[in-house]
């Protein structure tokens, strides 16, 4: 058996009160219960496998986070060193100790992910070096999975697969999933309109690497980008978490968002990236009230 870590098998929830909310069937694929909790395992497991069987001592990733987490738990695995570069204090604390646990070198570039990207595509050019972010064929391959996994599992093809577009490794994926189904969907890509400084830590990048790509699919019709306001982004992470019972990380709710901008009945799937625990600081800390220990006290408290 290759590397794995047992990726992919996540669950597709139905969506009931979004359903009723945007008048088509939405379900959830819950990408954030992957081994390191996004969806960057299924395209991981196979980078980091090839990087081995290729004789590579490092795999290098410049990342907002989960990239890092993903590589640095493969690559333990593989018995390879791992460095992963990411833009200093614009990182989630919890990825950057997923990476830590696992022996990486996690080093906080004094800079933005493209900074840390162009760093890495360098590194990458080193003998025994190997470059484990999406521009490696082998992350897309991997990713694509989700497409084959969704329509089994749906019994069907969704009219629509919406999802967040940061660096645009993703939605090439799934693009290239559906081609391998011989399938037609139509892809909803939701991007922060703020790339550089979104509250979504997880999509904060100025240039995606994947644009002219997602370009080409965009003039083919199959690709849709929608560009969002953080209050989009963030209203639609709040109603998954408070109407569907779905914590997920902020950059997640994206593709939910773009689809609420273009609901148009029919089927829809939202594959939701990162696990709410990855960024649970973007949870507002409000003080739990401190009651007495009556029960007087508590009904008070919750009226
Ligand atoms: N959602 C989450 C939770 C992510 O971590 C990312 C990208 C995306 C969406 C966007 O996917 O880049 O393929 O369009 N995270 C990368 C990282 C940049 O370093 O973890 P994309």
């Amino acid at each position: 058996m290759g590397l794995t870590l047992g990726e992919g098998g996540t669950p597709l929830v139905e969506a009931t009160a979004l359903s009723d909310e945007l008048r088509m069937r939405v379900f959830l694929k819950c990408e954030g219960l992957n081994p390191t909790g996004s969806f960057k395992d299924r395209g991981m497991a196979v980078a980091v496998g090839r990087a081995a069987e290729r004789q590579a001592h490092t795999v290098v990733c410049a990342s907002t986070g989960n990239t890092a987490a993903s590589a640095a738990a493969y690559a333990a695995r593989a018995g390879l060193r791992s460095v992963v570069l990411t833009p200093q204090g614009a990182t989630a604390s919890a990825k950057r100790a997923q990476a830590r646990a696992a022996g990486a070198c996690v080093l906080e570039l004094a800079g933005s992910f493209d900074d840390a990207l162009r760093c890495c595509r360098e590194l990458a050019e080193r003998d025994g070096f190997a470059l484990v972010n999406s521009l490696n064929p082998d992350r897309i391959e991997g990713q694509a999975s989700v497409v084959a996994e969704v329509l089994e599992q749906l019994g069907a093809t969704p009219d629509v697969i919406a999802l967040p577009y940061g660096g645009g490794g993703n939605t090439c994926a799934v693009a290239r999933g559906l081609d391998e189904a011989g399938v037609v969907s139509r892809i909803v890509a939701g991007e922060a309109a703020a790339r550089s400084t979104t509250w979504a830590s997880a999509i904060r990048i100025g240039e995606p690497a994947h644009a002219q790509e997602v370009e080409e699919l965009r003039q083919q019709g199959r690709v849709d980008v929608q560009t969002l306001s953080e209050e989009e982004i963030g209203a639609a992470w709040r109603e998954l978490a408070t109407r569907e019972g779905v914590f997920c990380e902020p950059a997640s709710a994206a593709g939910l968002a773009a689809l609420r901008r273009t609901g148009s009945g029919g089927v829809a799937v939202c594959i939701l990236t990162g696990h709410g625990l990855k960024d649970a600081d973007a949870v507002a800390e409000e003080d739990a009230p401190v009651v007495q220990a009556t029960i007087d006290a508590i009904l008070a408290a919750v009226a």
